[in-house]
């Protein structure tokens, strides 16, 4: 059982007394021309409500949890151990929706019944391949999970930019970008969604750190944060017209997430033309009259909350006129149409279906694959030859499996826990390990080598081992969950210290990190090549290996900068108090749009590494850089030639700058592509810069600006500028609409 919150609703009896004298259900109509698929699905859905009673209206916008929560029991038409059951209308054809965790697979909630399930990567992995194929094809794996079990809502599609690289959940999410944050989640939940179910985006908005998520007021100026956290749920809506958006815990300017008219009827409804429904997170729903009035659709999991807000407390509302008839008919409206625009009703979902473990697991795999990104890798170390005689490998529990991040979208794997008995036990944990053992990965792709294992808890006997071998394999991680944010960057448990004194006992160190975000690496000069896997999932163990002897090439990168020091950052201590949750106070994100690499930009802070940064056991060349306006648009073209000895993927990115008008921060991530390329191989590029990327926000006519002026084109294998070549090309002044067409249409 978790409790997230002291909050939790003291019963669920009390929940509808409005039912509780209910008028007889009326019978099942002859007609039902809301199931004729020949119809839109607003069409549908408005037939659908207008033939529902108000009691069965009222039934849609308030949900359960799925799973046992304090002293009541989980109603039982939900199924075990899940995220949420919304009850259907069984009379006018419409099923029951089934909500099911997260981005990452089908979760569990704890308890004895838990799914064994495929984990993708974390969605740092997933983001850092840079390629929205892979991103697809990892969310329509998940999302057929979800469908073979039963559910047809999926809470997936985290968008939260990286603000905080502490933050616990940025394992969940895709970095700091809101292009390539918003690009490739939006792609992962068109993957999800391409199985007729319901898939969320989330946490709207700005619930970027997990330290006092409940009550913490994240301040922003707007057009700041139209370009920055807005900029990359929006454009993830617009590549996957996701059915649901799930409001958020915290505060936005003022007013909860999910009681925000600016956040939920003027940008999400109004400006982006949002059709589908605003569901609360777990415990995010705060009021009646003010939540339904300022967008909420529908209270998720309202045993989290105070009270049952959207249950009687709505009804009596509706009855005094505090909130109209006609916004209970929108909210369900709202639902059903999602539900007919995704195939939910056509195609009804059943527990039981048939899962291929195989078949996904290989797309867990490849997406690890490319995700993976070689950080360093001086002197060649990697790949490993198969030829090597003695590995050592070292710490991270390699010998069981690989780790994974911890809260409501822990999948538990096939099998089991890999390791038993890690503390915490209970909510965000357990820890989990996923069952796919780097060390029996490394040892059946060097039959020949002697591969000892030390579980580095005594970092000097680790060092000794090392000393015996041709190379040592240092595995280092750190959990992070959900509800609480890492205390440092800093690796856990000395592991650097066990880091160092390897290093320090064999040159040939190649530290595997398995983390859910940036780490600080005080021991990097000391080593000559870093493996960073994220949390890798259901097939990490094999991926690695394959990554590490070269099977694969990596191409990951990072979609994130990782800091040399906290002190760079915007708030060098995450603001608040963990042991206060309930505590009030605000986060100023006064960096505004500047986030990530462009904040390192502006201030001249060196980092660790920076965005964009992944080596490859191959090296690229750029050549013919040339930038044109055409269509109103700009494309770059140029060339990527693989100028060394195997094949492999390169990431060129395109940043632009403008030479006069001040942005944010000097330069933006404009495009980039994914390249595959035999040794030896040329390949012609175009690049179509998003225009918003081009432009400022203003926001009191609600349009993206472009200013007249010259702008530098820079190609370029990572922010920091390696590799680099620029070219200027003169913009024209443009004004876009708040969608970013090119036509203001009001
Ligand atoms: C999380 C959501 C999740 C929900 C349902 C909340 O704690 O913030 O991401 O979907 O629980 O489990």
């Amino acid at each position: 059982m978790r409790i997230r919150s002291t909050l939790l609703a003291a019963a669920l009896a009390t929940a509808f007394p409005l039912f509780a004298n209910a008028a007889s259900t009326p019978p099942e109509p002859a007609q039902k021309p809301w199931l004729d698929r020949a119809l839109s699905a607003d069409q549908r859905a408005q037939l659908a409500v207008k033939a529902m009673t108000q009691e069965e209206k009222l039934r849609w916008v308030m949900a359960y949890f799925g799973n046992d929560f304090g002293k009541g029991k989980r109603i039982p038409e939900s199924l075990v151990q899940s995220a949420g059951y919304v009850p259907g209308t069984p009379r006018l054809g419409l099923p029951a929706l089934f909500e099911t965790d997260a981005g990452l697979g089908v979760a569990s909630q704890a308890g004895p019944n838990v799914r064994e399930r495929t984990s993708l990567p974390s969605g740092l992995a997933t983001a850092s391949t840079w390629d929205p194929k892979v991103a697809y094809a990892g969310g329509a794996m998940i999302g057929s999970e979800a469908r073979a079990s039963g559910f047809n809502v999926m809470l997936a599609g985290g968008v939260n930019l990286m603000r905080e690289p502490r933050n616990g959940r940025n394992f969940e999410y895709a970095g700091e970008d809101p292009l390539l944050a918003g690009i490739m989640v939006g792609h992962a939940i068109k993957g999800i969604e391409s199985n007729n179910i319901i898939s969320t985006l989330k946490h709207y908005a700005l619930n970027d750190q997990e330290t006092g998520r409940n009550e913490l007021d994240a301040r922003i100026d707007k057009a700041a944060f139209r370009m920055s956290d807005l900029l990359a749920m929006q454009l993830a809506f617009e590549q996957s017209d996701a059915g649901s958006v799930m409001c958020s815990y915290n505060r936005v300017n003022g007013p909860y997430a999910c009681e925000n008219d600016y956040l939920l009827n003027q940008v999400l409804k109004r400006d982006w033309g949002f059709k589908g429904f605003v569901m609360s997170d777990w415990g995010a729903t705060h009021s009646t009259v003010a939540a339904a009035n300022n967008g909420l659709d529908q209270q998720s999991g309202h045993e989290f909350d105070k009270s049952p807000y959207f249950g009687g407390a709505l009804q009596e509302a509706i009855k005094t006129g505090a909130v109209p008839q006609a916004r209970l008919d929108d909210m369900v409206t709202r639902i059903l149409r999602a539900m007919f625009a995704k195939g939910v009703v056509d195609n009804p979902v059943k527990e039981g279906g048939a899962i291929d473990f195989a078949k996904n697991g290989a797309v867990s795999r490849t997406t690890a694959e490319e995700g993976m990104v070689l950080l360093k890798n001086d002197n060649r170390v990697l790949p490993l030859a198969k030829t090597v005689r003695t590995i050592a490998v070292i710490g991270g529990h390699a010998d069981a499996g690989v780790l994974a991040g911890g809260g409501s979208s822990l999948v538990y794997p096939v099998g089991g826990n890999a390791v038993k008995g890690l503390k915490p036990d209970t909510w965000p944990g357990p820890v989990m390990y996923h069952n796919s053992s780097p060390l029996r990965a490394i040892r059946a792709q060097a039959p020949n080598a002697k591969v000892v294992y030390d579980d580095g808890l005594d970092a000097a006997r680790a060092a000794r081992v090392a000393s015996q071998a041709d190379v040592a394999l240092v595995f280092a991680t750190q959990w992070v969950g959900e509800a609480l944010d890492a205390t440092s960057l800093a690796l856990p448990d000395r592991q650097d210290d066990l880091i160092a004194q390897v290093a320090g006992a064999n040159q040939r160190t190649v530290v595997v990190l398995e983390n859910g975000g940036p780490v600080a690496m005080p021991w990097l000069a000391k080593v000559p090549a870093v493996l960073e896997t994220w949390y890798p999932g259901t097939s990490g163990g094999e991926a690695i290996a394959n990554v590490l002897f070269g099977n694969v090439n990596p191409s990951g990168h990072l979609p994130a900068t990782f800091p040399a020091a906290e002190q760079q950052l915007p708030r060098p201590k995450v603001d608040g108090d963990p042991a206060q949750p309930e505590m009030q106070f605000a986060v100023d994100y006064t960096e505004g749009a500047a986030v990530g690499y462009k904040w390192f930009d502006l201030k001249g802070h060196k980092p660790l590494f920076p965005f964009g940064h992944g080596l490859s056991y191959t090296t690229f060349s750029y050549s013919g850089l040339s930038s044109q306006m055409k269509d109103g648009r700009l494309h770059v073209r140029f060339k990527v030639t693989n100028t060394g000895s195997v094949a492999g993927k390169d990431v060129p990115q395109v940043y632009v700058a403008p030479v006069s008008a001040k942005w944010e921060a000097p330069k933006r991530l404009g495009g980039w592509d994914k390249v595959a390329l035999q040794p030896g191989e040329s390949k012609e590029v175009e690049v179509t810069v998003e225009p918003r990327v081009l432009a400022m926000f203003d926001e009191t006519s609600r349009t993206w600006r472009t200013a007249k002026g010259k702008y530098k084109v820079t190609l370029a294998e990572d922010a920091a500028g390696t590799n680099a070549s620029s070219v200027t090309v003169d913009l024209p002044a443009s004004t876009l609409d708040v969608r970013g067409r090119a036509r203001a249409a009001r």
